[in-house]
């Protein structure tokens, strides 16, 4: 049976393709199971997005991609134009998923423009370019990975301990990770790393899925509760912070999970570099500024219940907001693919861009 794998996959595999249909790792069961669910269906896909089965701004553009080939297998279409139509509206269905994350809609147009320019031969020809093109996605993200990493490892010190929060690993991505993959490449490198995970409350990614994904590479972690970062960065007890991010804007404010803000501002306080990796796909110049950037609102339930217990008094109620902006002016430097990004970000992300 024929695979749809990137070549150079990852030990961990968040997303796997083959002839039968779409496979996600369950993050939501991580790290006690590791199980796979089947998809067969691109609305299962669209649910299985917004429930966080699959989550991570990289790894939801990638699942989204693959959903919509999905979908088009199933159009019943005698027409470019037909098909385009029914495409959209998928399309459309999966933006609304999940909304900070632009990889989500980036991954969305990328497939809908292949469609639109490719030739009308027949429908089968139509979703093999597009199978193609949700593939070549995938391929790229991972390239991109290994080379934030290959330069946000020089950024890191010889030996120390390195701060992230969420989990930007490579869970999260096509493989190998934004800022996890940054502090793999350095430890590939020789250097002496520990990480502190940030638990990200409500969902936990840090103490369930950074802690796993690290554990499983190796590389030695410590799990701390969010409020415990502020006092360690006075202390001197972490040397460099580096996070993931949803969506930058063309200003440089970056969303990332909430609770990043926080570390951002204590880590300036404190003299301590703060780094974002970050691919292009996650950059989006079109939108202004961080208060442009739409910031998902989830369950209150999230919050009100750990591990299935409710801990606040019955009748209370919860806020919350699944991302935060930090401001440009807290960010040390942005590290992507096409290279390291300094302040002014207004100037210098969009240099990215040119070829
Ligand atoms: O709600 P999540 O788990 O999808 O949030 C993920 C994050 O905030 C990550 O830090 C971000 O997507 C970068 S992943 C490379």
């Amino acid at each position: 049976m024929k695979e749809y794998l990137p070549p150079n996959l990852d030990v961990i595999r968040p997303i796997l393709w083959d002839a039968r249909g779409l496979r996600l790792l369950d993050q939501r069961l991580l790290p006690g199971k590791e199980k796979y669910l089947r998809f067969t269906s691109w609305q299962e896909v669209r649910k299985a997005i917004k429930d966080m089965v699959v989550r991570g701004a990289p790894a939801i553009g990638i699942t989204a991609a693959i959903g919509m080939v999905l979908g088009a297998e199933k159009i019943k279409a005698q027409s470019k134009k037909a098909f385009l139509t029914s495409l959209r509206r998928i399309g459309e269905g999966f933006k609304r998923a999940r909304p900070t994350a632009v990889n989500l809609s980036w991954a969305v147009e990328r497939l809908l423009v292949r469609a639109e320019n490719a030739p009308w031969t027949s429908k089968a020809d139509l979703v093999e370019l597009l199978r193609a093109e949700a593939l070549k996605i995938w391929e790229e993200d991972i390239e991109a990975n290994k080379r934030m990493g290959a330069l946000g490892a020089k950024l890191l010190p010889e030996k120390g301990v390195v701060l992230t929060h969420c989990n930007a690993g490579a869970l999260a991505t096509g493989g190998f990770g934004t800022a996890l993959g940054v502090i793999r490449a350095a430890v590939d490198r020789g250097k002496q790393l520990e990480v502190i995970a940030d638990e990200t409350r409500p969902w936990l990614q840090g103490a369930r899925l950074t802690a796993w994904e690290l554990k499983k590479v190796g590389i030695p972690v410590k799990v701390i509760a969010d409020n415990a970062a502020g006092f360690l960065l006075r202390r001197g007890q972490i040397q460099t912070v580096v996070v993931g991010a949803d969506r930058i804007a063309a200003n440089g404010d970056v969303a990332n999970k909430i609770g990043t803000y926080s570390v951002a501002v204590l880590a300036r306080e404190n003299g301590i570099p703060f780094y974002v990796a970050a691919p292009l796909s996650t950059i989006d110049l079109l939108t202004g500024s961080g208060d442009d950037i739409p910031v998902e609102g989830r369950s209150e339930k999230e919050v009100l219940y750990c591990g299935g217990q409710r801990i606040a008094p019955s009748g209370v109620e919860a806020l919350n907001p699944a991302f935060d902006i930090t401001p440009a002016k807290y960010i040390t430097a942005i590290i992507t693919e096409k290279g390291l990004a300094y302040p002014p970000f207004t100037k210098n992300l969009k240099i990215l861009f040119q070829d």
